[in-house]
């Protein structure tokens, strides 16, 4: 493959994605099955049509867009990402790795380049929990690690069912048919945006991503007693907001004492019942997010905080219930892949480290199928998941060029 390509059209693609959208410029929301997730699905297949791709979907949305390789016996080497974004995000986390693997797969095209292997880009549905709480959905469930019958239990913030709103997104089907066997694919590469700040500030093109850290979510409903902000005195009050507070707290401390910088944990929703300034919170719902490289460490935070819960609990004389959403392994990349990568990183003369991803991503989950890889490029100021987030053209091309090179490799 020649040199780094130009990559002005895939520039525009983003930039007309980003524009579909539930919020004003430059917001980005796009949560599954809503109607503009729906367009953002119809505007990519459009795209991976144009560029003469054989168009599958399964009954949960995942989309399987297909370069036919010259030996149909063979596996496919994947390559994909997600496009549907949380509230208030930004224009590339999940993007880059769909409309990039397209844009590599054309640069292929346009070079001559006849795969024997085919090459399958993968939209996978759901990478974010907006709607339904667990992350990866589409993903988990091509894996199987979400079953059917797990997944028809999943409800929305307004109560609908997973199998109310897909079927109002046009995917029917049995859910037993999306789970796929091991060696489906051949080997799986994700392009992403880095989500932290590493490669900006190391001056590195690219990062070969080594292995991606184990995320848990655990939800934590808080009953005490409401009454009257100034009637009620303080002795013998139940404030189910002052004991979650204790929680939150409890989580950070969990996560800062493992003595690993890679340890984190997070609380992202904090729901108040009935959010009254004059009324005592008698009701409270966290949602909690815990993650680390290591699998037993980050189990040991996740049981802090449950300890945590049941001593508040007891000390304050609420009622403290707790339901793990997830509590996922880390993912080990592929040697084999990260070797390529790398040849093909000196090849075209990029910079590059190896490195841990610290969000999770559908490779997490392909990895139970098949060997996968994930290639980062930097983003400005580590900033995802709002809508400054930003990368530049250059470090998209390059995340791009290498992407093609590596599929150029892996599909011969
Ligand atoms: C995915 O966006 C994550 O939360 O890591
Ligand atoms: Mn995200
Ligand atoms: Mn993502």
């Amino acid at each position: 493959m020649s040199a780094k390509p130009t990559i002005d059209g895939l520039l525009a693609e983003l930039k007309a994605l980003a524009r579909i959208s539930e919020g004003e410029p430059p917001v980005v929301t796009r949560v599954v099955f809503s109607e503009a997730d729906m367009r953002a699905r119809t505007y990519v297949k459009g795209l991976c049509a144009s560029a003469g791709l054989t168009i599958e979907e399964d009954a949960i949305g995942n989309t399987f867009a297909r370069w036919a390789g010259s030996d149909a016996e063979l596996a496919p080497v994947g390559t994909g990402s997600h496009i549907d974004a949380i509230p208030n995000a930004g224009s590339y986390d999940g993007t880059v790795g769909v409309l990039g693997g397209l844009e590599a797969i054309r640069i292929l095209q346009r070079a001559g380049f006849r795969p024997r292997r085919s090459i399958e880009l993968v939209i996978f549905t759901a990478e974010e929990p907006t709607r339904f709480g667990i992350g990866c959905l589409g993903s988990r469930m091509l894996a199987n690690v979400l079953t059917p019958a797990q997944a028809v239990a999943l409800r929305d913030k307004e109560g609908r069912g997973l199998e109310e709103l897909r079927a109002g997104a046009g995917f029917r089907g049995a859910l037993e048919s999306v789970a796929l066997p091991a060696g489906r694919f051949h080997q799986f590469v994700e392009l992403h945006i880095e989500q932290g700040p590493h490669l900006e500030a190391e001056g590195l093109d690219v990062g070969l991503v080594t292995n991606i850290a184990a995320p848990a979510s655990l939800r934590i409903r808080i009953e005490g007693e409401g009454g009257h902000a100034g009637g009620k005195l303080m002795p013998g009050r139940k404030d189910a907001l002052a004991a979650a507070a204790e929680l939150i707290l409890a989580l950070e401390a969990a996560a800062r004492s493992t003595g690993s910088i890679d340890s984190v944990g997070t609380v992202g929703v904090c729901e108040v019942f009935p959010g009254a300034v004059n009324s005592i919170p008698s009701l409270v719902r966290l949602e909690t997010d815990i993650r680390d490289t290591d699998g037993v460490r980050r189990d040991g935070v996740l049981q802090a905080l449950k300890d945590a819960c049941v001593e508040v609990a007891a000390r304050r004389r609420v009622v403290i219930t707790t339901e793990l959403v997830n509590a996922d392994p880390p993912a080990l990349c592929d040697a084999t892949i990260l070797d390529v990568m790398e040849s093909c990183a000196m090849e075209a003369g990029l910079s590059y480290q190896r490195m841990v991803a610290r969000a999770y991503h559908d490779s997490s989950f392909v990895a139970c199928i098949a060997p996968v890889a994930m290639l980062f490029i930097p983003c400005r100021g580590g900033v995802s998941h709002r809508p400054d987030e930003y990368a530049s053209p250059e470090w998209i091309a390059s995340g791009v060029h290498l992407l093609a090179r590596t599929l150029e490799r892996l599909a011969s």
